[in-house]
This record gives C-alpha cells, sequence and structure tokens, in this order.
C-alpha cells in the first residue's frame, strides 16, 4: 500500500511562523546587552553590544538571512551593514531578506534618555530582487499617520493630504478625520535645525507639537499606536528607519509616505548611477517599501518610548518588553519576558560563547 503522503508541515509553508519567535529573541539579547551602556556616554559600545547579541542569536538559527538594510554608516561603528549574511544559512533552510537598527536612538541610550529600541524586520526573500526597498540616500523625507487617517484616504479622495500638501491643510484635514480641532493635533518633529520651517508652520496653525532628541521609528508608528496621544510624525530622517516603519505598518494598518532627501551635491553624485535615484521625486507607501504578502517586525525596548517600556533591572531579573507583528496576519504581539540573571546566557558572535549578561 502507498504511505499516505504527510502533509506539509505549518513550518515549512509558512517559515515566517517559527522564525519569528527566534527574532524577538535577537532583539530582547540585543537590549539585555545593551542596557549597561545606559548613560555611559559610549554609543558605539552600546550599539556593538546588541549587534554582537543579534549576531551571536542568528548563528543558531536555520535561515539564509541577507541584511538588505543595514546600519548606516553615520555611526562610524562597527556593526551589521548591508549584504552581511544572519543565521547558519544551512542548506534549505529559508531565505529572508532582514532590515535591522540594532538600536535606534543610539545617542539616547549613551544619554540615559528614553527613546531607543531594538529593531528587526524580515521578509521571505522574493525569487528575485529584494522585499525591501534600497534607498541610496542617507535621510528621507516621511510622513506617517495612523489607520484611521488612511482608511479615510480611500474612502474620500477629497481627505487625501501627501508630502506636497502645505502643512496647515495636512493639519486641518487630520483634524477632520480624527474629529478634532486644529489646536488637538498633535505631531512629532525630529529637532533639527532642518525642521526650522516645518516646526514654525505647524505653531502658527496651532498643532501641539512633540520634538524629539533621536529615534524616529518608534515616533514615526506612534499614530498608529490606539493610546500614543499622537496623531502625525513628520520630517527628514534616516532613510532606513523608513524602511522598518514600513514594516511595522503593514501589520499596524497606517501609512508612512517616503521620498528620498539628497542631503548635498556630494551624495547627488555618489548616487546618480544607482537605479533607484530615477525615482527621486516619487513618494513611496509602505507597500512599496516593503513588498510581498507578508513582514515580520519585532522591537524590544532599551529605554522607554511610545512603542515599548525599556529594560527594567529588578534585584537578579531583568524585564523586557517587546512587540512582534505579522503584515500577513495582523497579529500584534506584546510579550513581557522576565530573564534571571543568575542564569540567562547570551550567545555572541564576538566571543563565539555563551556569555552572561
Ligand atoms: P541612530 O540611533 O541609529 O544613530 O539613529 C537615530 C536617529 O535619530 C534616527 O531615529 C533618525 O532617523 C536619524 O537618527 C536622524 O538622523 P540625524 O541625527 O542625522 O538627524
Amino acid at each position: 500500500m502507498p504511505k499516505p503522503k504527510l502533509p506539509v508541515s505549518l513550518s515549512e509553508r509558512d517559515p515566517e511562523r517559527s522564525l519569528e519567535f527566534e527574532f524577538i529573541r535577537a532583539t530582547e539579547n540585543a537590549a539585555l546587552n545593551a542596557i549597561h551602556w545606559l548613560g555611559r556616554g559610549d554609543k558605539e559600545g552600546a550599539d556593538a553590544a546588541a549587534c554582537d547579541a543579534i549576531s551571536g542569536c542568528f548563528d543558531h538559527v536555520d535561515m539564509c538571512g541577507e541584511v538588505v538594510i543595514g546600519e548606516g554608516i553615520k555611526d562610524n561603528a562597527p556593526g551589521i551593514f548591508l549584504g552581511d549574511r544572519l543565521g547558519n544559512w544551512k542548506r534549505g533552510s529559508p531565505r529572508f531578506n532582514i532590515a535591522l537598527d540594532p538600536i535606534d536612538g543610539t545617542t539616547n541610550i549613551s544619554k540615559g534618555m528614553p527613546n531607543s529600541i531594538s529593531v528587526l524586520a524580515g521578509v521571505l526573500a522574493p525569487a528575485q530582487g529584494t522585499a525591501m526597498l534600497n534607498i541610496p540616500t542617507f535621510y528621507s523625507e516621511k510622513l506617517s499617520y495612523g489607520p484611521k487617517v488612511a482608511e479615510a484616504f480611500k474612502q474620500d479622495k477629497a481627505l487625501r493630504f501627501d508630502l506636497d500638501t502645505p502643512t496647515p491643510e495636512i493639519v486641518a484635514k487630520t483634524a477632520r478625520i480624527l474629529g478634532k480641532e486644529g489646536k488637538q493635533i498633535v505631531v512629532i518633529v525630529l529637532d533639527r535645525p532642518r525642521h526650522g520651517k516645518l516646526i514654525q508652520e505647524l505653531r502658527a496653525c496651532g498643532a501641539a507639537l512633540r520634538l524629539i532628541t533621536d529615534g524616529d521609528i518608534t515616533a514615526a508608528l506612534a499614530p498608529s499606536l490606539p493610546d500614543s496621544g499622537v496623531d502625525l510624525c513628520m520630517g527628514i530622517g534616516g532613510s532606513p528607519e523608513g524602511v522598518l516603519t514600513a514594516a511595522a505598518l503593514r501589520a499596524l494598518g497606517g501609512d508612512l509616505q517616503l521620498r528620498m532627501w539628497v542631503r548635498d551635491d556630494e551624495e547627488r553624485r555618489r548616487i546618480a548611477r544607482d537605479p533607484a535615484a530615477k525615482r527621486l521625486k516619487h513618494i513611496f507607501r509602505s507597500d512599496e517599501i516593503v513588498t510581498g504578502p507578508s513582514a515580520i517586525f519585532c522591537a524590544t525596548g532599551i529605554s522607554a518610548s511610545w512603542l515599548l517600556p525599556g529594560v527594567r533591572l529588578i534585584g537578579r531579573k531583568a524585564i523586557t518588553h517587546s512587540i512582534l507583528m505579522r503584515a500577513r496576519s495582523r497579529t500584534v504581539r506584546h510579550i513581557v519576558a522576565e530573564h534571571d540573571l543568575d542564569h540567562k546566557t547570551i550567545y555572541l558572535r564576538s566571543q563565539r560563547l555563551e556569555a552572561r549578561v
């Protein structure tokens, strides 16, 4: 009698389902390994600790992970960069495109300030190309809003706005969609000289401002979080952070508009031959930035932000708070983990051993 065919296992059919929990382990380990750098004034040290834990964690995972969005060279630190490999690359294991920022908010952690997270996104690699937009410019213009605004755009063309819409109109339309007054609209902006005009315009139209020092991934996700009290995030920030934001918004239901922003002539020359530079004027939406049927996004808080509480050290325990989401199912998991520091070890790539936290 012919043997009945075994059904294909879920992890074979949908490798995201089992691998997503390895992503969480990686950002948890990064947060735990970086927390000791809080306030030490050494952002490179914190970043290196987070990278070491992420690479080490994936060294034991059956995955062929290619980093397609790595750290910006800005940090001038050891890091995980474009083209690096994560996972053990065991033959036959699933291929993933990975975007990551081992710490978004390195300056914040170095000063002991709020708003730093460790963050990873992954998409099953398509047969050709990558599932995450290659953005050759260091910075991009970004505008993010929550699910209600994104939904209103689909229902009523007259309510739409984009990166070219004058600021007062963006605020007025957001207020109309959310049933608020203009002065009740809360906007997050990175506190940078390049945002002088934007800040003036927002103040002139009466919107409330939350100026932040660093960390615009949590800021861009805030309008899509039910209790953040934030309605919009606007301004120019890092391009890789935009890709990570887009991966999360595919699950949360808000949206991000992104347009590459060339910072100077030197950058214009450097990117001239990049095929992506042909789309400098295009305004990308989340599903054009992270493409394909699904995407995993996960983050662990290092210091407290709109998205997550930070690591709490209580006695011989460390408590971590993480968020894990999948665009396919739109499941959003909030994971609180209690780590017993007398037993917890983290495999570090640099030492090739399990180290105490
Ligand atoms: P890092 O922690 O990776 O250095 O990034 C922090 C950050 O604030 C990002 O969140 C933001 O997108 C970018 O830097 C803004 O760049 P800049 O500090 O050059 O204005």
